[in-house]
């Protein structure tokens, strides 16, 4: 997905200069979260068309192995981790510049957590990618990210099966994917089936 040039048909991360905007010379919306896609609109009649957001739901009994995936990424210097703590402010910046303030903001209770609930991706001992659970609502997954240039590496999926096998050590059997945008990267990567009448689920009545 590409996260900054609207281009993405699925979760749209909203850039932090330009958080989901839309402006039909009406006024301008702005919008920070992950469950709205502004990417699909209907210049036509000027009226911006809402993709839907379903939330999905995951067996965490039946997750796929992540050990040697980590070998890998690690063979090329690329580590995934739990966050530390004192590590807030470089994981914000990181999510601020590649995706929005809202999910710098959300992912911020995750720092909150004990354990953190924030898991990273590190090269040289920088973020280049991060995944988040249990923010906005127990048991969620996300948001989540890979910085644009190393995305397709294969490091978002190890972020999200380190993610998922922590909320099943914390008990949970089934996971949520709240307002999943690609929802097909959900499918094939941990076997993710869609909630029914889950659109549109907790990302309503949005400040602008
Ligand atoms: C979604 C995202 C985290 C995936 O990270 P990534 O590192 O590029 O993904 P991976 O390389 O681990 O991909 C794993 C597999 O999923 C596939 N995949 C990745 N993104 C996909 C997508 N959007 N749709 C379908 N399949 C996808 C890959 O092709 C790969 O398949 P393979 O194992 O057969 O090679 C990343 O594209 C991203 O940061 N997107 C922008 C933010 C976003 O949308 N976050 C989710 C919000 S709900």
């Amino acid at each position: 997905m590409a996260a900054k040039d609207g281009k993405s048909e699925t979760c749209r991360a909203p850039d932090v200069r330009d958080l989901g905007r839309w402006d039909i010379g009406l006024g301008i919306l702005d919008v920070g979260l992950c469950s709205l896609d502004f990417a699909h609109w209907t210049l036509g009649i000027g009226l911006p068309k809402l993709s839907p957001m379903p939330d999905l739901l995951v067996n965490l009994l039946n997750l796929p192995p992540l050990e040697s995936q980590l070998k890998q990424l690690a063979s090329h210097g690329v580590l995934i981790r739990r966050a530390q703590p004192f590590e807030l402010t470089a994981v914000r910046d990181f999510i601020r510049k590649h995706f929005s303030v809202g999910w710098a903001d959300e992912v911020s209770v995750g720092f909150a957590n004990k354990p953190v609930s924030v898991h990273i991706a590190t090269l040289n001992s920088k973020v280049i990618g991060f995944a988040a659970h249990e923010c906005t609502r127990k048991d969620f997954f996300g948001p989540a990210g890979v910085a644009p240039d190393m995305q397709g590496r294969g490091i978002g999926k190890a972020l999200l099966l380190a993610s998922l096998l922590a909320l099943r050590e914390s008990g949970y059997v089934y996971g949520i994917i709240g307002g999943a945008g690609p929802v097909e990267f959900y499918q094939k990567t941990v076997g993710a089936t869609l909630i029914a009448g889950s659109d549109p689920g907790i990302y309503t009545d949005l400040l602008k």
